[in-house]
């Protein structure tokens, strides 16, 4: 299915490795945009209630889902954002930013877990009903220096370099199937330009 009424344009998705810098480039990103235009800024997994409740059962090293519940769960925290948040605002005129989406799912899911890109995508696509990211901003950096830089080690997060470096390069090669889709920024130098390089690619630079 898909939404050709949406204007899935303006529906952005920040990705790469822990420690890439998403949070950070998605504020300043958002700052700027408010400046001209409304912005509704969510974050995968949560953005709602019951995404929240999702997102503590997916965090918690306490819990130990099998890859394909984990990837079931990431698709049903996000088939609820999809329908609460994201189609309403873009349905409004909005600027979504998301910080994660279904691209992180393909890459640590499908990559990471070797569950297969094609296969965690199927399982995404009913629940998204075609409220799917126009534009993805890849943020890449070495897997090193993104573990250097993490703050907060979640449970997926702490898999290991091995890990990580397989969702990096799964990152990039569905961002060289993608190229329409796909930003690719070098997440290693300073967050200015990094900000300044999204918003041209926005056309909204100013
Ligand atoms: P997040 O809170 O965004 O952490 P970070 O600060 O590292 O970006 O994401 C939590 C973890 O969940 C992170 O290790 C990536 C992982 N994740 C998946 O494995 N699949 C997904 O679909 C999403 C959205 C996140």
């Amino acid at each position: 299915m898909s939404r050709p009424d949406l204007p899935l344009h303006r529906y952005v998705a920040f990705e790469g490795i822990e420690g890439a810098g998403k949070s950070t480039v998605v504020r300043r990103v958002a700052a700027e945009l408010s400046d001209g235009a409304e912005v509704t800024v969510v974050r995968e997994p949560g953005g709602t209630p019951t995404g929240e409740r999702i997102r503590s059962i997916l965090l918690d090293g306490a819990a130990h889902p099998t890859p394909w519940a984990e990837a079931l769960l990431f698709a049903a925290a996000r088939a609820q954002l999809a329908a609460e948040v994201v189609a309403p605002a873009l349905e409004d005129g909005r600027w979504v930013l998301t910080d994660r989406s279904v691209y992180s799912s393909l890459a640590y899911q499908g990559g990471g877990r070797g569950l297969g890109v094609a296969e965690v995508r199927a399982v995404n696509e009913p629940g998204l009903r075609g409220v799917w990211p126009g534009v993805v901003v890849l943020l890449d950096v070495d897997v090193d220096v993104g573990i250097a830089r993490q703050e907060v080690v979640d449970r997926i997060g702490g898999e290991g370099a091995a890990f990580l470096a397989t969702v990096a390069t799964t990152f990039r090669s569905i961002a060289a199937q993608e190229p329409e889709r796909f930003v690719v920024i070098d997440a290693s130098g300073p967050v200015d330009d990094i900000v300044a390089a999204v918003l041209t690619h926005l056309g909204a630079s100013r």
